[in-house]
């Protein structure tokens, strides 16, 4: 199989997401251009209208109008979130300096995710909460006046902490935070700054002050980083031919993926560098290449979480061993992601094991064969897609449709590049 010609990968669902949100907070129009348009990124766009913003249909290739009111208005019904752990985490924020109360649920890979790591702190900025399903959705919140907060954080998480930075901005409070292994990513850090807010570091503690003020903006989303990590993925598989994936978001806490694969010995260069509201942007240009196994140290996890099925499926094709550090966060994603690597690894051939929280990985030479369970998780399902583009390869899975969730259209782009025919 060769890869060639170029292609875009979809909008960045993390500065989608929050560009949504902001842009509902703001008083008056803004314009989103480049934005996701899958079924996470319309999870956002539905709740938000539901708390009366107004935002134009969520289509590829236009640019949305999102209408906010200042303030958001209580909603009549229960806040659906679907899919999205984002969505949900950052919205709580949100509410929580609100005086209205609000529902919110989503679908069974939703609920069951655990949402006092959010609504601990926000509790102790004054917000109240009344759960109905334990640590997890359906959460009624009740937002008021709320407390400043200074909150050492269980896990490295953005959703964590982007709840807690968003609930400073609608409480205009001050907010202290410490993550305690490695930098989660920072598209909420550096949007405040764009409207004025301080947020700096300090001894550790990212300190964010109340001052700013979120003014109706106009911003273009750049591809993600994420989304591009499975194209990348395909392309290092392939036999031959060169891909370049145009204007992906290069942010550095993003991008840990890329450092790994080139200790790994691939070759992924960037080209056409430019920024985006604070954003460095460029494109990728990705080859075939030959892997070695590696350690993955605890402190970079946070920096390539969502990339782990995918360098886990990489790592099976490497020579010796691949060891992930330090991942037990991977066990309350949209699955149990930790064990469905493994699992699936092993159903199609691979040698994977998880000791403890550690992710051990040998890499194998025969063809991949055999069925793979997604859970529905989108990631799982596109990292075994690109398992399943070698050579002599033959595996079923059983919810490629999940793909959606993050990247519309996953399917097509892949059978796109594999036949060089790609735009
Ligand atoms: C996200 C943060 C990460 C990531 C998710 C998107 C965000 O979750 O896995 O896909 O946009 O803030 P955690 O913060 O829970 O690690």
């Amino acid at each position: 199989m060769r890869v060639a010609g170029t292609v875009r990968a979809p909008g960045d669902k993390s500065i989608t997401h929050r560009a949504l949100m902001l842009a509902a907070l703001g008083r008056g129009v803004s314009h989103v251009g480049g934005a996701l348009t899958s079924l996470d990124a319309r999870s956002s766009a539905r709740v938000l209208r539901q708390l009366g913003a107004e935002i134009s249909p969520l289509r590829d290739g236009t640019v949305l109008t999102v209408t906010g009111r200042g303030r958001f208005r209580a909603p009549q019904r229960t806040l659906d979130c679907g899919n999205s752990g984002t969505t949900t985490r950052l919205l709580l924020g949100l509410l929580a300096g609100h005086r209205l109360r609000a529902t919110l649920t989503g679908d069974a890979s939703l609920r069951r995710r655990p949402m006092r790591r959010v609504t601990q702190p926000l509790a102790q900025m004054g917000a109240r909460f009344e759960e109905r399903g334990g640590d997890g959705l359906p959460l009624t919140v009740r937002g008021g006046r709320l407390r400043p907060l200074r909150h050492a954080m269980p896990v490295s998480s953005a959703q964590i902490k982007s709840a807690l930075l968003l609930a400073g901005v609608v409480g205009e409070v001050a907010v202290d935070l410490l993550e305690p292994k490695g930098r989660s990513r920072d598209h909420t850090e550096r949007m405040l700054q764009a409207f004025g807010y301080q947020v700096g570091e300090r001894d550790g503690w990212i300190e964010f002050r109340p001052g700013g003020r979120i003014e109706p903006f106009d911003i273009q989303v750049p591809g993600d980083p994420s989304s591009a990590a499975f194209l990348v993925g395909t392309s290092i598989l392939a036999e031959g031919g060169e891909l370049r994936i145009a204007g992906v978001g290069l942010n550095p806490t993003r991008i840990g993926y890329l450092a790994v694969l080139q200790r790994m010995g691939a070759r992924v260069s960037t080209d056409a560098a430019d920024s985006s509201f604070g954003e460095p942007v460029a494109d990728l240009i990705a080859r075939p290449a030959s892997l070695r196994g590696t350690e993955v140290t605890a402190g970079e996890i946070p920096g390539l979480i969502d990339e782990i099925p995918l360098l886990a499926v990489l790592a099976s094709r490497g020579s010796g061993e691949t060891i992930f550090r330090d991942v037990g966060e991977l066990r309350v994603k949209e699955s149990d992601r930790l064990s469905l690597i493994a699992t699936n690894l092993r159903a199609v051939g691979g040698k994977a094991e998880v000791r403890g929280d550690d992710l051990h990985i040998e890499g194998v030479g025969l063809p991949p064969r055999g069925r793979v369970r997604t859970a529905a998780d989108h990631r799982i399902a596109m990292a075994f897609a690109v398992l399943g583009t070698l050579p002599g390869a033959r595996i079923a899975i059983d919810d490629m449709a999940c793909a959606a969730v993050s990247f519309p259209g996953f399917p097509e782009t892949l059978r796109r590049i594999r036949a060089g025919r790609s735009r």
